[in-house]
């Protein structure tokens, strides 16, 4: 593809998914997510010839510029749209398709578990929303939505919505995966091994009530 007619992709992809871009001028002079692709390419054009330490401060000084991390090394496809940008973070080993979506403050990064392929890959029109850190070598499948400010550490199959923290399929297929979500709290970890521990010591009181003979045995 020709660089004018790829550079008019990205100026129209704008348009398709903000309502509130107006002009050609205002998409070229002031979003930043597109200021920070097209840097991206430059940095990543000199990191496969092996221009590292250039590729690397290209990203830099976008990164200065925009607030959006792009490493040089990471593969992105065609009509890759940031809403916003300011804090996105996108990881070397990262692979994204095609007309994908993200917005502010997502990060697409490691765990520091995995060497080699550890950041993850984000399949066609996936849509990940404000906030959320997908972690790790997984892959977001196509066509689906990671919601905001979820934290997802495994993959997520074709056409799902994933929320919460650690996140979780709730649709998939467009049909409702039957759990209940108690989406005014966000699942929480510190809260979950307290109800773990509230369940043992009854457990124990029973059993220790049982010993000193207050109970007696049903059996
Ligand atoms: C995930 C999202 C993309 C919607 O996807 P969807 O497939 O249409 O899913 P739904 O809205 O039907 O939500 C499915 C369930 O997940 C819950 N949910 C949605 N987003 C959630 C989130 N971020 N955290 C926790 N739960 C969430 C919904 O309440 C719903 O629960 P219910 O079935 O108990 O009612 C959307 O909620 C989201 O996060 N949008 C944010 C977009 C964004 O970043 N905007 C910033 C602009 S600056």
């Amino acid at each position: 593809m020709s660089f004018f007619k790829r550079i008019k992709e990205d100026i129209q992809v704008v348009f398709d998914q903000d309502p509130a871009a107006r002009s050609y001028l205002e998409v070229i002079l002031t979003y930043s997510g597109v200021h920070a692709i097209w840097l991206h390419r430059i940095a990543h054009f000199f990191y496969r010839k092996k221009f590292f330490f250039i590729a690397r401060l290209i990203s830099q000084i976008s990164r200065f510029f925009t607030g959006i991390e792009i490493h040089p090394g990471a593969q992105i496809g065609h009509r890759f749209f940031i809403d916003h940008g300011m804090g996105v973070v996108i990881g070397e080993t990262c692979e994204i398709g095609n007309d994908v979506t993200i917005f502010q403050g997502v990060t697409l990064g490691g765990t520091g578990k995995e060497k080699g392929k550890r950041h993850p890959t984000i399949k066609d029109n996936a849509l990940i929303a404000t906030g959320a850190k997908v972690l790790g070598s997984i892959t977001i499948g196509a066509y689906s939505k990671v919601g905001a400010g979820s934290v997802v550490l495994k993959d997520v199959p074709d056409y799902s919505t994933v929320v919460g923290i650690p996140g979780h399929v709730v649709i998939q297929n467009g049909k409702r995966i039957s759990q209940k979500l108690d989406h005014n709290k966000l699942p929480d970890p510190i809260d979950d091994l307290i109800c773990e521990l509230q369940t043992d010591v009854k457990k124990l009181k029973e059993e220790l009530k049982f010993v000193k003979g207050e109970i007696e045995d049903d059996d």
